[in-house]
């Protein structure tokens, strides 16, 4: 089955996608979001903007981000709960990269008790350590837009330039080998209990995240379809 058609069914779901660095998070949240036309909602774009933009928010987590440390719970919670404001309640989410400690499972759960809602279901990519390596290492990013590209797998159409907008594609800071292999220990031992914890409430469905974007867009985007709003 390719992914496409049906848009209409998963409108209003709220999800999390969980995974490693580099299992595929925002490369589905891409594909998922303009599929099924519900909000992405990336707080690890959301604190590299603020990096770009130097804003204060941006000027306190830029040295956290660059060491491939998680930023505190308090300052994501500003910046997950102002974003979430802004939006349509109607609309639902899809959360990439949020949440990764078990506080922010219980700001998660009260967020959505503000909005009346429940989540449908958390999404968990997998896929081996040396396979994120590899996709890691290739990745290049728009500073603008934030698509995501890699130089192998997903390379763009005019070298080191963006599809969409055209501008210029880079490597992201945390990318360099030794902060990757810190992030991955800070998922190891942060985010393994938020996957327990939606284990537990019975929300979590496992996806493999092998082979082609494609193939695995078909197997996220069919779970997608199996969530109630
Ligand atoms: P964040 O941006 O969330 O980074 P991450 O979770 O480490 O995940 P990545 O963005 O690295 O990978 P991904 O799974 O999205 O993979 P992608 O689709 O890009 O967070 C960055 C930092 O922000 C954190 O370290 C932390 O400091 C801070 N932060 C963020 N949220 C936070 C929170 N809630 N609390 C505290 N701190 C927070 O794909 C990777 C590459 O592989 C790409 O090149 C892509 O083209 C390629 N690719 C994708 N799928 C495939 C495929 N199937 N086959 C081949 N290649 C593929």
């Amino acid at each position: 089955m390719k992914a496409g058609g049906k848009p209409g069914r998963a409108a209003g779901v709220r999800i999390v996608l969980l995974g490693p660095p580099g299992s595929g998070k925002g490369t589905q949240a891409e594909l998922a979001s303009r599929r099924f036309g519900f909000p992405w909602i990336s707080t690890g774009e959301l604190l590299r903007r603020a990096v770009r933009e130097e804003s204060p928010l941006g000027r306190r987590v830029a040295a956290i981000l660059e060491a491939g440390e998680l930023v505190p719970d308090g300052l994501v919670a500003e910046v997950v709960e102002g974003d979430v404001r802004r939006r349509d309640p109607e609309a639902g989410f899809l959360l990439d990269g949020f949440p990764r400690t078990r506080p922010q499972v219980d700001l998660l759960d009260r967020i959505l008790e503000r909005l009346g809602r429940s989540l449908g279901a958390a999404l968990l990519l997998e896929v081996g350590e040396a396979e994120l390596l590899r996709r890691l290492s290739g990745r290049r990013v728009c500073g603008s837009c934030g698509a995501i590209f890699h130089l192998v797998f997903h390379p763009p159409r005019a070298e080191g330039r963006c599809d969409g907008c055209g501008r210029e594609l880079t490597q992201r800071e945390d990318d360099r080998e030794a902060v990757v292999r810190r992030r991955l220990q800070v998922y190891e031992t942060e985010t393994a209990p938020v996957v327990d914890c939606y284990r537990d409430r019975g929300v979590l469905r496992r996806v493999s995240a092998h082979g082609e974007p494609e193939e695995v867009a078909v197997r996220v985007q069919e779970e997608i379809l199996r969530v109630q709003p």
